[in-house]
């Protein structure tokens, strides 16, 4: 599928995740598949599948509205085809990274989540403090025609110091460091979509 297309975006990605700790890639998947993802996702949060988003893991996850805002539902195998055509596109570069990096990722976890107008997700590192599985973050957006006067944004917190913001605008997908980049997500005027997801080592 985007093989070919992945393949050649692949060492530029790989770059830009060693030096800086995080990358961007435009279109990575072609839009009928992401238009489909987008679908999958207003058809859970209409039945009923979604459900508000926890921070933390274990005893002490809890619901935190004054924190994240979101709804979630974690992804499985073999429920819907383009849901499973986007595991596989993740599987692939799970592979990637791990031939470039050696980090041992061993498995990848993502859920879509769904911002209602409003919410938003306050500054936070995605790594546990009694689990550091998670090593790379994953965001996929997909949701068609963003503007910029509509928010959104994904605030990244890069070591280098400033802040840098990325547009949750269909086909975009993000990659950063799971323990090493702060990062937050704005308050939107309009519903907001995504499949997000961690590489996980052992
Ligand atoms: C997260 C997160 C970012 C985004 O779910 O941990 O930071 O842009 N999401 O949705
Ligand atoms: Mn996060």
């Amino acid at each position: 599928m985007t093989d070919t297309s992945l393949q050649r975006r692949l060492p530029q990605i790989i770059d830009e995740l060693a030096t800086r700790g995080w990358a961007r890639l435009d279109d990575f998947l072609p839009l009928p598949l992401t238009r489909e993802l987008a679908e999958e996702c207003r058809k859970r949060a209409q039945t009923g599948a979604l459900s508000p988003a926890g921070v933390g893991r274990g005893q002490a996850l809890a619901v935190r509205e004054g924190i994240r805002g979101d709804r979630i539902q974690w992804l499985e195998a073999g429920q819907d085809a383009a849901c499973d055509r986007y595991l596989a596109a993740m599987d692939e570069l799970r592979q990637a990274l791990n031939r470039a990096f050696y980090l041992g990722l061993e498995d990848y976890e993502s859920h879509f989540a769904l911002y209602p107008p409003g919410a938003f997700y306050r500054k936070h590192v995605d790594r546990f403090r009694d689990d550091d599985r998670r090593t790379v973050s994953a965001v996929f957006y997909l949701n068609d025609d963003w503007r910029a006067e509509q928010g959104g944004v994904l605030r990244l917190y890069p070591r280098d110091g400033g802040e840098l913001d990325v547009l949750p605008a269909a086909g975009t997908l993000v990659l950063f460091m799971s323990a090493e980049l702060p990062h937050e997500v704005l308050p939107a005027t309009r519903e907001r979509l995504s499949l997000t997801g961690w590489f996980r080592r052992r």
